[in-house]
């Protein structure tokens, strides 16, 4: 019998007990709930609004239908429709009459927003951690293969020589950055809504502080019908993921072009990578793979975050019962993604000799002759004319870098001295951008001690 049976002739029809129901998904809240009950009866009893002996059933009790919850004991129904009434029902079975005492100043809207709060609470700190644990990673990797040389691309074409720590650093940076997004959602989600009843308050003397403060928020939602209508803070958490995993799917994209035999800078350790039913030479990078396809399906989590609340009046509609299949898959994808990326990064190796042939005659040095020019005091834009058309002499001739003498250069431009070869050296070119944020390895150095400093702040 549904809790609303005083009003009703009949039960629901069975197509639409499984259409509304939300156990399936909201199940994973019995926690949050049971938490948050027990905060509720606390509370109850602290300002007489239930005795204490009443507490102290209800609180037991709520004890046994957690414990039978994680136990697998009690499998509730779809008849009980959600977590709510599962708990609420099957509490009052245990401890009979008294059960119904618990609902007193509480509707299920400010429940169940205080549930998803809580949830999203741990959750929050846990992503963090990963985070966190992908920094460090992506920092040991610097300190470990760092100095590896590559091209720097710009449009996939090899650009300027950079240290392989630059691009990390790179990476870690926007990490660093969806860390503080997600402490800045973090202060939104850590506010409570229970005690706004349905949306208007309640006649009783509850004390919403304190239930607040039994349950760890910092603060409340000052008005009630904000806190049981309000959805921005998972929206919130929806784009924090979304960017989160933008970052991460770069990161994938390159670990499946690294590792793919065309460029072969980095092999991704066996535990990541799967084999080919029918090639036995492939060694696929799944792992990555998979971490961008999923970017797509949480980016399909904060539109429907977004798109199910535009247009809903205030206050609680039952639409907003779909938030929370968005909301736990974009947290969890997420956070699984994060620690993939990371135990990839941790594992694989690199091939730290790769590039240094390359990129010893190739053209990426060409920058490197107009620096040179403008050191002479050459107009860049005469400099980088100058240097495009040593690029296209040697191009004529089939050739790249290696074939320039002091002679070519002098006739290209009178400013170059014998000394002008010296730079077509990628690892010189590397080391001599030391401007702030530039790839040379004090710049890297430097970062680096920025980013761990900024982890043990983090913490
Ligand atoms: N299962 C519901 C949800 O997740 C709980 C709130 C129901 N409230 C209501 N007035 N029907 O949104």
């Amino acid at each position: 019998m549904p809790l609303w049976d005083g009003r009703f002739e009949g039960g629901p029809d069975s197509e639409m007990q499984l259409y509304s129901e939300s156990l399936g998904v909201d199940l994973r809240l019995f926690e949050e709930d049971i938490t948050g009950s027990v905060a509720h009866c606390t509370m109850l009893a602290e300002v007489g609004l239930i005795t204490e002996d009443e507490a102290r059933i209800l609180i037991e009790g709520l004890g046994k239908v957690r414990q039978e919850l994680r136990e697998g004991v009690f499998v509730p129904g779809v008849e009980l429709e959600d977590v709510h009434m599962a708990v609420e029902s099957r509490l009052t079975e245990i401890v009979g009459d008294v059960g119904g005492k618990l609902h007193t100043a509480r509707s299920r809207n400010d429940q169940v927003a205080t549930d998803v709060r809580l949830w999203l609470a741990s959750r929050l700190t846990g992503l963090d951690e990963q985070l966190a644990r992908l920094v460090r990673i992506l920092l040991d990797r610097v300190e470990s293969d760092g100095r590896t040389l590559m091209p720097g691309f710009t449009h996939l074409q090899h650009g300027q020589p950079i240290w392989l720590a630059h691009h990390l650093l790179a990476y870690a940076w926007m990490v660093s950055r969806d860390r503080e997004r997600l402490a800045g959602a973090g202060l939104r989600v850590d506010r409570c809504p229970l005690g706004a009843g349905a949306m208007a308050g309640t006649p009783h003397p509850i004390d919403r502080g304190r239930t607040a403060e039994l349950l760890g928020f910092s603060t409340l939602m000052e008005n009630a019908m904000d806190a049981v209508a309000a959805r921005d803070h998972l929206q919130e958490v929806g784009s924090v993921c979304a960017i989160c995993m933008t970052h991460l799917s770069r990161m994938a994209e390159e670990l499946v072009l690294w590792s793919s035999p065309g460029f072969g800078l980095v092999r991704i350790d066996d535990a990541y990578t799967t084999g080919s039913s029918i090639m036995p030479q492939k060694r696929n990078p799944d792992a990555a793979e998979l971490v961008r396809g999923k970017t797509g399906r949480v980016y399909g989590d904060l539109m429907a975050l977004l798109s199910m609340v535009k247009g809903l009046p205030l206050a609680y509609n039952r639409d907003l019962q779909e938030d929370k299949e968005p909301l736990f898959d974009a947290v969890l994808t997420t956070g699984a993604s994060v620690s993939i990326m990371g135990s990839m990064w941790k594992t694989l190796t690199v091939n730290r000799e790769r590039y240094v042939e390359e990129l010893a005659h190739d053209f990426l040095l060409a920058t490197e002759l107009a620096d040179y020019l403008v050191g002479k005091g050459v107009p860049f834009r005469e400099a980088h004319h100058v240097s495009g058309s040593l690029v296209k002499w040697c191009e004529e001739r089939g050739a790249d870098f290696s074939v320039l003498t002091p002679e070519v250069l002098s006739d290209h431009h009178r400013a170059f001295g014998p000394d002008a070869l010296k730079w077509l050296d990628p690892v010189a070119a590397a080391e001599r951008r030391s401007s702030r944020g530039g790839t040379a390895w004090v710049e890297v150095l430097r970062q680096v001690t920025l980013l761990r400093a900024m982890d043990s702040q983090q913490k």
